[in-house]
């Protein structure tokens, strides 16, 4: 019974007790090494939570049923699967793990579904609030290589959700094509600025299978106020992250645990006609400065987490 080519496997029969290695020995001529861990890992992990919650057939079949809406749900626009990546963390692991700062350069944390392939291009200064809705802000900032040099014509490509919550793409007949989104081009100094509104918290889109398990298990679909970024520069390793608006509902219960400390940034009010003439918004207004620093191309991170790592709360959070 060795069916050699087969199945790869060591003749051993199945039982409950050696259920992962008889799997796990299937895999073993495996011609791609990565795929051979990958499969190896992720069979032993699947049958130790199999045997650790004593999984009944309904509850199986429940999965399966699950799963298979989750893909009825995906297509170009609306990936539910990684909706679903994302409220399991595993997406803000795999962003984290393979973006590591070492604190010398900007935190990253998940694209999301909204960012645009071609957002449209904007001069310094512009207005991306096209709909004039909402708390002006003044938004700013530099961005920097590793020893603080400036990264002149960086490209720093922003989007956000509106006053009530909602990104331009999902209310095609209510907010102008391109509203509060923009490619800007940095000055000679890195420095970019524009003007935009205060952006607000928003449910995850919560009515597929996604928001079924939220609903079931008591989690709300919420993420707290914050405007995307990525900024790329030649020679540089682009950062996707976001900066949170600090007085912000939900900065400690991310639906999506998106938010770092290091990525959180008051937005305090500016009350000063004469300044707000010169920025061209109505008084008062807000600001919100948010640095970027790049690491260069081939740059190495520290490849592992420090082994005295902490928890860490978001300023403010119940402790
Ligand atoms: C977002 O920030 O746009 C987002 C991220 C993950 C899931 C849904 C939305
Ligand atoms: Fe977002």
């Amino acid at each position: 019974m060795t069916g050699e080519g087969t199945g790869g496997g060591t003749g051993e029969l199945f039982s409950e007790e050696r259920s992962a290695d008889v799997v796990a020995a299937s895999f073993a001529g495996t011609p791609d090494p990565r795929l051979r861990q990958v499969m190896t890992s992720l069979v032993r992990h699947l049958h130790a939570f199999v045997k650790d919650v004593e999984l009944t057939e309904e509850e199986w079949a429940f999965a399966i049923d699950f799963l298979t809406r989750t893909g009825h749900m995906s297509d170009d626009v609306r990936q539910e699967f990684i909706l679903l990546s994302d409220v399991l963390g595993v997406s803000m692991l795999v962003e984290t793990i393979n973006h590591r700062s070492g604190g010398t350069s900007t935190e990253s944390t998940v694209l999301g579904p909204f960012h645009m392939v071609e957002s449209p291009r904007r001069q310094l200064g512009d207005d991306i609030a096209l709909d004039g809705k909402g708390t002006p802000c003044l938004v700013s900032g530099q961005v920097t290589g590793p020893d603080g040099e400036p990264l002149a014509g960086a490209t720093v490509d922003v989007w956000q959700t509106n006053e009530d919550g909602f990104y331009d793409v999902q209310q095609p007949d209510v907010q102008p094509p391109g509203n509060l989104r923009g490619l800007f081009t940095a000055d000679d100094d890195g420095r970019f600025w524009f003007r935009s509104v205060v952006p607000r918290y928003y449910p995850i889109p919560d009515d597929g299978p996604v928001g079924q398990l939220l609903a079931a298990t008591g989690r709300h679909p919420y993420r707290p106020a914050h405007l995307h970024f990525i900024a790329a520069a030649p020679g540089h390793r682009p950062v996707t992250t976001h900066v949170f608006v600090a007085d912000s509902p939900y900065l400690d219960s991310d639906a999506v645990f998106g938010v770092k400390e290091s990525l959180v940034r008051d937005v305090p009010e500016v009350d000063d006609a004469a300044r707000a003439a010169e920025v061209g918004l109505a008084n008062p207004f807000r600001t919100l400065t948010f640095d970027l620093t790049l690491l260069r191309e081939g740059q190495a991170p520290p490849a592992t987490q420090p082994a005295d790592a902490q928890p860490t709360v978001v300023r403010g959070a119940p402790a």
